[in-house]
Order: structure tokens, then sequence, then C-alpha cells
């Protein structure tokens, strides 16, 4: 097996982003650009992945959980100093260490792949992942000699005026010998604009220890972007979407309005999904084939069965199954269980709630800590009163009960199966099944009463 290793750098505070969230943890469609990073590393084969911490370490540790070791960079130093913090763990192993940015998102496995192949193949002492820029401000410059051979990269700030024209920037991605680069990196010094001790000074100390540098240029500028500020994020946040949308239409799905169409990395989609405008699918949702979701809804981890139309709606944490009819405008709080043929209608409200096969819910009410059998209609404003102020309580609806408009279910209570709630009732008792169950004031007419009333 090789002996291949991965260094993330993450310790900055991001300064540009003027945020009190750490820059590698703002995310990129729903996922913290940092594992982003992580997780295109995990997809290759390595002996370990290092995440370099510093600003907002245990965020970050948070974060990354058990995809990285850690080490700590007391004090940001540059990313040459970040680097070295590796050493105690990563000196004198032989082999090829790849060394990525924390702040670029987009970049793929298949690009990752290429360079470590590309530097093992070469067998490089350093390999660049280069690309050209049509604005390359703020990156460094790839500096090449007379032989068209990388000399050295040169940052913005140090630069000159000739220096800033070269449109070939340095990536931030780079494969080392590794056994080189803990040595060479004890070498690189801090004068420079910044006083920085640089990573990327490396390559000229390499180049002049006569040890082999060669650059990787890859195609796709787009894909190695550096997020600096909130305009580069906006940027990469617009990347990844189209990449995703893109990459779930070759797959059969029909997303109406992509530009307006927000999809996860982790989300799962079937064929013949329609996506209509405006809408959002977050974290590890999955689509089933022949859904249509949206205009303008919002899904977070759900599990959403095949034919299910969820239009102007928002659902989190739950799981939704066949052919069911959700909003417009329901919400769908966590650790809801719906069956298929459920119908959750306008300004509906369920939480931790299951109901069953064929049950109705179609306008104005909330479901909360309920459990609703097959075949229940919950007549229109009917509510399941679930809460005291301090303690929580269950509703039980057997199957085809019918509960009738704007009752209070007061929990504890259960309603049997068959059973009938009177309109407008409040029921604090357990209802057998097959009964009628009023509970509401009786009707008094008292005739004639307003004309004297109203004289
Ligand atoms: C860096 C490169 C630049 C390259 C660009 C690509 C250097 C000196 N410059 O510039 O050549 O074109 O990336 O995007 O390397 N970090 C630490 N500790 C530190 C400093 C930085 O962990 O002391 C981390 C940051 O959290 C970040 C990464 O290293 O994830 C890069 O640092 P950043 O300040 O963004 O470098 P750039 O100026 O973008
Ligand atoms: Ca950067």
């Amino acid at each position: 097996m090789l002996n291949r290793y991965a260094i993330v750098l993450a310790a900055g505070k991001g300064t540009r982003m003027k945020s009190n969230l750490y820059k590698v943890l703002h995310p990129v469609l729903g996922k913290p650009m940092v594992q982003h990073v992580v997780d295109q590393l995990k997809t290759l084969d390595l002996a370990s992945i290092t995440t370099v911490v510093g600003f907002g370490a245990e965020k970050v540790q948070e974060q990354l959980g058990d995809d990285s070791e850690f080490v700590i960079q007391q004090e940001q130093l540059g990313t040459g100093h970040a680097v070295q913090q590796a050493e105690s763990f990563l000196a004198n192993k032989q082999g090829t260490t790849i060394v990525v940015c924390g702040d670029t998102p987009l970049l793929t496995k298949e690009t990752l792949q290429a360079v470590l192949e590309h530097h093992e193949k070469e067998k490089a002492a350093v390999t660049i992942l280069t690309a050209q820029a049509d604005d390359p401000t703020g990156y460094g410059r790839i500096v090449r000699n007379a032989e068209s051979q990388v000399s050295k990269i040169v940052e913005q700030k140090d630069a000159t005026k000739e220096e800033q024209l070269i449109q070939e920037i340095n990536t931030g991605t780079y494969c080392f010998d590794n056994v080189l680069l803990f040595e060479a990196l004890k070498k690189v010094s801090n004068d420079n604009a910044q006083g920085e001790y640089y990573l990327p000074d490396v390559i000229q100390i390499a180049q002049q220890e006569q040890q082999k540098v060669v650059a990787y240029e890859t195609e796709q500028f787009e894909e190695t972007i550096g997020v600096n500020d909130r305009i580069a994020l906006s940027q990469a946040e617009k990347l990844m979407k189209k990449r995703i949308n893109e990459q779930h239409m070759r797959n059969g799905v029909s997303i109406i309005d992509p530009e307006n169409t927000y999809i996860g990395v982790d989300v799962q989609i079937g064929t013949d999904v329609t996506i209509e405008p405006g809408s959002v699918l977050k974290g590890k949702t999955i689509i089933e084939n022949d859904a249509v979701i949206g205009p303008n809804s919002e899904i977070t981890d759900c599990h959403i069965g095949e034919s299910t139309v969820m239009r102007h709606s928002v659902a989190t944490s739950s799981y939704i199954g066949k052919r069911v009819q959700v909003g417009p405008f329901a919400h769908i709080r966590p650790e809801a269980a719906i069956g298929n043929d459920v119908k959750v209608g306008n300004f509906v409200e369920i939480k931790k709630s299951k109901i069953d096969n064929g049950s109705k819910v179609p306008h104005l009410s909330y479901i909360g800590d309920a459990e609703i059998g097959s075949g229940v209609n919950i007549g229109c404003g009917a509510i399941t009163v679930n809460y005291d102020g301090k303690n929580k309580f269950k509703t039980t609806i057997e199957d085809d009960a019918f509960i009738g408009c704007n009752a209070n279910l007061i929990a504890p209570v259960r309603i049997g199966k068959g059973a009938l709630i009177a309109a407008g009732s409040t029921i604090h008792q357990d209802v057998p099944g097959e009964s009628l169950s009023i509970g509401r004031a009786k009707q008094v007419n008292k005739e004639g009463y307003a004309r004297k009333y109203n004289n």
C-alpha cells in the first residue's frame, strides 16, 4: 500500500470574512467548507488525515469528529508554520503528503487523486496544483524559469508588478515528499510582506537543493477557488449549486429553475422527481422517485416517499411515506412518521407524531406527541393539547376515528377505534371505540332576545 498522508490547514481566523464564525466553518450549500475538503480526502486511499486547528479549534474538531486527527497551531504564524505543527505526527514517515487548505471547498476527489498520481508518476519532491485564473488577484503566482520549470511561488503582497501579471496561480494544494517537507520547513523564514512563514517557500528551497519540483495544472480553475471573504463564499455557493444540480439533472431529476434550487451535497434524489423553484433540500434528505417538491419547500434530513407532493412547506428530521400530500404551508417538525396516502394540508403542524396510512389532517391543526392510526380524519382546526406548561403528554387516536372540527384533545387521552368526536368538543377522558363523544356546552336559543337587546 502507498504511504499517503494528508494535512488540512484550518487554523486561520479568516479576518476577511468579518464574522464570529471561523472561516473554515462557513457553510457552502449547508456543509462547512472544511468538511467538504475532508469528505473528498476521505475517499482517497490515505493512511491519515491531520487537520491543523487554531482559531475555533474546539468547534472545528467537533465538526470533523472522527474524520480527522488534529494538531493545534497556537499562534497563526503562516501556512508553513501550520504544516510544521504536524511534525510530531508525520516527520520521518516515508511517503507522500498532500496538503490542502480548509477554504477550498470545491476541490473534487478526482482532482486530488490526479495530483497524487502525477506526483508519484513524476517521482517529484514537490507537486503544486496550479490553475489559470482570469483574475489572479489575491492568489500566490507561479513563477517559472526559462525552461518553464516552477522556480518559486510569490504571494500577491510580495509580487513585483511583472509577477502580478502572471495568471497561473497556486491553488494551495500540494503533494510533498514527506521527509523533505519537514526538513525544508525548518529553513523557511518570515522575511516577507506579511511577516509569515509561507508554505510555498518550500518550493524555492526544494528547487535550490536540486529536488524535482513540478506543477500539475488543472483545467478547472473554478474548482480551486479559495474562499477568503463573503464574495468568494457566494461564488463558491453558486458553483457548488450548479455542480450538484447538474448531477441530479443528468440522473433524471427535473429541476425547473436550477438557479433558485439549493440541494445539499449529501441529498439523494430518485428518478422523475420534479423540484419546483425556491426549494432547499438539506442534510441527509432522501427523495424517492416521482415525488414533486416545491415550489418553495425546505426539507432537512427527511425521507420523502415515492410520488409524494410537498408544496410550500417545511419538513425536518421526519419520515414521510408514499403518495402523501403535504401543504401548501404545512410544517412537519422533527420525529414525525407519516405513512402512505396521508394528507397533511394547509396550516397544519405535526411534531413527534405517527400518522398511519390513509389518514387526513387537512386544515389548521396542531398534532404533537400523538399516535394516529389509519383511516383517521382530523377535522379542520382540531388539535392535540399535549403540554401543560411543564410536561408533554401523548394522544392516541385509533384507526378510523373521526375527530370533528375544532376539537381539543387534552392529553393523555385515547380515542378508540371508529369513535366520533363531535365538533367543538373538549375531550379529556378516553373515548371507547365506536362511541360518539360530545364535550361542549349545550346550545340554548332565546327567541326574540336579540331584537329586545338591540332596541
Ligand atoms: C494561500 C497561499 C497562496 C494561494 C492561496 C490559495 C500561502 C502563504 N499562500 O493564500 O499562495 O494562492 O492560499 O487559496 O500559503 N492557515 C493556518 N494557519 C496559519 C495561516 C493560515 O492554518 O497560520 C490556514 C487557513 O485557515 C486557511 C489556509 O491555511 O485555510 C490558507 O490560509 P489563507 O490565509 O487563506 O491563505 P491565502 O492568503 O488565501
Ligand atoms: Ca485562502
